[in-house]
């Protein structure tokens, strides 16, 4: 008998929704996996395709597809959801900031998340939809969930670039280095040198500042990098390892500390803000948020994005 509970949806079955879609099946810890697309069709086939790879993987989780109209018919099916992953809204193309994608994003965003309030009153949403930080203001608003039970991904995947950079360059095992990033998911990503290490050594030993720079300026651009290579769409590997990790840590009420994008009201002397920070993630969604030590200059550089984030956030109340 399958130990298997709870209930998770992604909403999106784009390459990111649905590589989120198969990692959460794969983990093999949720009962159920819920895939909606708008695309007629779409998610019923992925859906069909998934569990078809089941016997050869070996879960037990059942994915089921969902097509939804513009009437949201068909959100019945995400009803009970603990958890859902928001990846509706379009990517970017080469050349484009995310913030360029901010009023097609929050249109498709807005309605999407009065569906979720509607259907899962009692999950916890994680957007992944870009703008980062402003679409998961704008869920948060659209859903009137605690703010606690709004957040966003995009800490883990830069964190997660920023490790593969250090490790690339010193040519050691990634799990040698411990990394964080911090602020928000675009021109003020906050990388934070400081709290680097290398096999227990902290990063600024062993690399030069510039070099630390140039890996802190190529993990600002880790998206846009990967989006000019692909010339159409964005990236889903690493985007999606860090959302469906960020849904198991809610679904396992697992307590740990991860970067992610969430309520900032207090910590590092900023208020009410959505911001990258390190959060506590459980069943309820964000527990508490962490204050790592930073230096003076890291401190100024987050207090700087959350101005820059915050007055984005401000506009956004009305698209
Ligand atoms: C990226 C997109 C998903 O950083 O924001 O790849």
């Amino acid at each position: 008998m399958s130990e298997n509970h709870g209930k998770v949806t992604v909403v999106g079955a784009g390459f990111y929704g649905s590589t989120t879609a198969m990692r959460l099946a794969e983990y093999d810890v949720f009962e159920t996996v819920v895939l909606t697309d708008i695309v007629d069709g779409k998610p019923e086939g992925i859906a069909l395709d998934m569990n078809q790879s089941a016997p050869v993987e070996g879960f037990t989780t059942k994915v089921i597809g969902q097509t939804t109209g513009p009437d949201g018919s068909g959100y019945e099916a995400i009803a009970g959801s603990e958890v859902v992953v928001v990846t509706a809204g379009l990517p970017r193309k080469p050349g484009m900031s995310r913030m360029d994608l901010l009023e097609t994003n929050a249109k498709i965003v807005r309605g999407v998340a009065g569906e979720v309030a509607r259907h899962a009153p009692d999950a916890v949403v994680i957007v992944v939809s870009n703008p980062l930080d402003e679409m998961t203001a704008l869920a948060q608003l659209a859903t009137g969930f605690p703010k606690s039970r709004v957040l966003g991904q995009a800490g883990m995947l830069d964190t997660a670039r920023f490790t593969y950079f250090v490790a690339e360059e010193l040519g050691v095992p990634h799990t040698s280095v411990s990394c964080l990033t911090l602020g928000s998911h675009g021109d003020t990503m906050v990388p934070v040198p400081s709290r680097c290490e290398v096999d227990g050594k902290p990063l600024t030993e062993l690399l030069s500042a510039a070099k630390i720079e140039e890996l802190v300026a190529r993990t600002r651009g880790g998206g846009a990098e990967v989006v000019a290579l692909l010339k159409t769409g964005s990236a889903y590997y690493a985007p999606s390892a860090a959302a469906a990790r960020m849904a198991r840590a809610v679904i396992e009420d697992a307590g740990i500390p991860l970067p992610v994008c969430a309520w900032v009201d207090g910590e590092y002397g900023i208020d009410g803000v959505y911001l990258g920070v390190v959060a506590e993630i459980g069943a309820g969604g964000v527990r508490a948020v962490t204050e790592v030590p930073l230096t003076d200059g890291e401190l100024a550089a987050l207090r700087a994005a959350a101005e820059t984030v915050r007055a984005k956030q401000a506009d956004i109340a009305s698209l």
